[in-house]
Parts: structure tokens; sequence; C-alpha cells
């Protein structure tokens, strides 16, 4: 994950048996790059070690207040200072409550007031802790005093009941984190709205037309404006769970999409149309199933609105063009026609590149020129738009 390659987090964990997810979580910081210390409560001691982390991050472990080993003697200071995030997984109801109040009896409660790092919380706990009214208090207050928490699912609990309170994946709580540094970057107090997905164009209740997108390149764009700052509104048509910390609209057909990105664009600074909407659709979708009944079957096919071209303001407008043939002349009749800001061409006959894989290799097209970019990753083409986005948006405030 590029967003925490290089930052320093404090990994605090408390007593809950999800403390055995918090190694995945360390090692996953860590393989983003990340320099990781970690602090272990006296419930977290009951239920791991601090060698399992230790092993992982190669950093500081620490549990006691008191250490008398520790070289400056102030260890939460150090602790606190170190910090760009403080991140609490699993946050258990009595830390919530700990850190709501102030406490500052062992080493997470001295950090977690010592330092000017946000904080982050995954809560986990069984699921009547967790709706207590007690609970949803000290919930509230620290949501109020900036802390960002990563809400539970429902599923399986370590009781044998099912219910509210398992803790976050560990990929959730790391979006939420990356979001979280973020905050101050090039694209901080922008809204940026991203489309995602090949639309599906309904035949009858069980058919659609649909295309090869598969919505990776887009979901990539929403996450790198989210580690960039941005607010981010992802319209997807696409299959994929939605990031984390990304408000994600759910839409089936061109139309549905149309609508959505209107929406959304009535306070929109940038709008990245990566979404493959079908150019046609079926002029009336038959209300029930079609049955199998004759030998051919014709469908009516009509023209589907143009998204990119129709929604227009003052907002940087980045549109796609996918094409097996003709790639540079086709986009830069797009950039034209559409008035776009940026035109991503990528030429969706490659294996490398294009449709359902992780590396897209895509040509820039703007008003100011044209540039070829490398065999890339998603994530790194997304970052590149991103960064003509920012020079656009600045082009405009000068
Ligand atoms: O004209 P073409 O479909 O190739 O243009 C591609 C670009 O236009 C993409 O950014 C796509 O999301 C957008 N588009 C649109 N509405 C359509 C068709 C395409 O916004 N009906």
């Amino acid at each position: 994950m590029i967003a925490l390659r290089g930052r320093r987090i404090v990994l605090a964990v408390s007593g809950s048996i999800a403390a055995y997810k918090a190694v995945q979580i360390a090692s996953d910081l860590f393989k983003a790059g990340a320099l990781v210390d970690t602090i272990l409560t006296a419930g977290a001691l009951q239920f791991i070690q601090p060698l399992s982390f230790r092993a992982i991050t190669h950093r500081l472990v620490a549990s006691d207040l008191w250490d008398p080993h520790h070289p400056s003697g102030v260890l939460h200071v150090d602790l606190a200072d170190f910090a760009e995030a403080l991140l609490i997984a699993p946050a258990t109801a009595h830390t919530l409550a700990r850190l709501a109040l102030g406490l500052a009896d062992d080493l997470l409660g001295c950090v977690a007031l010592s330092t000017h790092a946000p904080l982050v919380l995954a809560p986990a706990m069984e699921s009547r802790m967790w709706l207590h009214p007690a609970t949803q208090q000290h919930l509230a207050a620290l949501r109020e005093r900036g802390a960002t928490i990563v809400e539970p699912g429902t599923g399986h609990l370590a009781s044998g009941a099912s219910g509210i309170g398992r803790m976050a994946e560990p990929a959730t709580i790391l979006g939420h984190l990356a979001a979280v540094l973020g905050r101050g970057g090039d694209l901080a107090g922008r809204h940026v709205v991203v489309t995602a997905g090949g639309t599906r164009e309904p035949i009858d209740p069980v058919r659609y037309i649909s295309n090869r997108s598969s919505g990776k390149q887009g979901y990539a764009i929403a996450e790198a404006a989210r580690d960039r700052g941005a607010r981010v509104t992802l319209i997807t048509s696409a299959g994929l769970p939605p990031p984390p910390a990304v408000t994600a609209i759910p839409v089936e057909s061109a139309e549905e999409m149309l609508a959505a990105v209107a929406t959304a664009c009535r306070e929109a600074d940038v709008l990245v149309m990566a979404a493959a909407v079908a150019d046609y659709r079926v002029a009336a979708p038959a209300p029930e199933k079609i049955k199998k009944q004759d030998e051919r079957l014709t469908l009516d096919l009509v023209k589907n609105p143009d998204i990119l071209a129709s929604v227009r303001g003052d907002f940087v407008r980045v549109g796609f063009a996918a094409e097996t043939e003709n790639l540079l002349a086709n986009a830069a009749e797009k950039l034209r026609a559409k008035g776009l800001d940026l035109i991503v061409a990528n030429d969706v006959s490659a294996s490398d590149a294009g449709f359902a894989v992780d590396t897209n290799r895509v040509v820039f097209l703007s008003p100011d020129g044209v540039e070829s970019l490398p065999l890339l990753s998603k994530r790194e083409v997304a970052d590149r738009i991103l960064d003509r986005v920012v020079e656009r948006l600045r082009a405009r405030h000068a």
C-alpha cells in the first residue's frame, strides 16, 4: 500500500481474542513499508506474546509504562512523538472507556493523552458490550474528538453467538488508516467523483448486456484520491467490495449511473469517468424472463446518454478511451468532443493492460499534448492521473 510507505505507526493492541488478527495487521503494515512500534496492554498480553510482533516489525514492542530499561525514561512521550497515527486494534470496551475518560494508568493511556497523532480505533467485543449505552457514549465522545472508528462487523463471535462486534478485517482497517494519514494531501478539501465498472443493461429481470470492464482501474483511482486527502464518491457497477473510507454508490445501468453522477457532481471538484458505460441499452426490457422459443431473438437497442458529455460544470473532467484500434486518433477525438481536461487512452487488446489485470499501459492526451506512460500498476496509473488533476486544479485557481 503506497500510502503507508515510510509512515510511523504506533499499533496498540488491547485484550480481546481478536488480538491475533493484530499480528496480521502488523505484518501488512510492515510489508507496506510502514515503521511500526507496538504497545500491548496487560489484557493483550493474556492473548499474545511480544515476540509475535517483534519478529514481524523488528521494532519496539512495549507494555510497561514503568520500564526501567528504556533509555530516555519517558517511553510514553517517545512513542507519542514518534506516531504519525495511533492505531488501536483491537480496541476493547474497556480501552474505549479509558480513552474516553482520559485515564493514564498504563502505557497506552499515557501515549493516547500525549500524542498529537490522529487516533484510529478498531473495536472488538461481544454484541451486548458494543450496544451498551456506556460503550456507545464513549464512542460518541471519541468521535467528537476526531477519532476514526472502524466499525465492527456482524458475524461469528468468540462466545459462539453471532452478532455485531467482530473486529473489521485488517485490509479495511489499513484502508481507514491510509485515509487518515492522507489528510492534508494535495487533494485535501476536494470532492472527487469516480465511476467504475461496466454498466449492466437489463434485457429481462434475470439477464443483462455488459462488457469486460472489471472496475479495478476506477477503484485504484478512488483509493489513490482518498489517500491524497480527497472526499471520494465512487459510483460503481463493478461487483467489487467498496474501498474503505470511500462513499460507494452502487448502480447498474448507464441511466442509473448518469443520475448518480449528476447528483454527485453538483458539488464536485473532479470527475473521473473510468466506467465502461454501455453505448446501447435494450429499448424495452421484458418485464418477465424471456422464454426460449424461436430460433432467433432480436433485441432492439437504443443509444445510451453520454454521461461525460452531458455532465458539465466547473470541475476537472477526466475520461478514458478503451480502444482496440486507432488508439490515439480516437482518443484525441473524444478529448475534443467531450471537452475534457484529460483523456486516458488504453489499448484493451493487450494482455498485460486494460480489463481485469492489475497493470495498465496508457497514454495521456490533454489540450497540452500527448504523454505515453510505461507499463504500471493500476495504482501507479491512478496516481499519475491524479498528479495531472492536481495540476489542473492549481491552474484553475491561479
Ligand atoms: O465514447 P467512449 O465510450 O469511448 O468514451 C469513453 C469515455 O466516455 C469514458 O470515460 C466513459 O466512462 C465515458 N462515457 C460516458 N457515457 C457513455 C459512454 C462513455 O460517460 N455513454
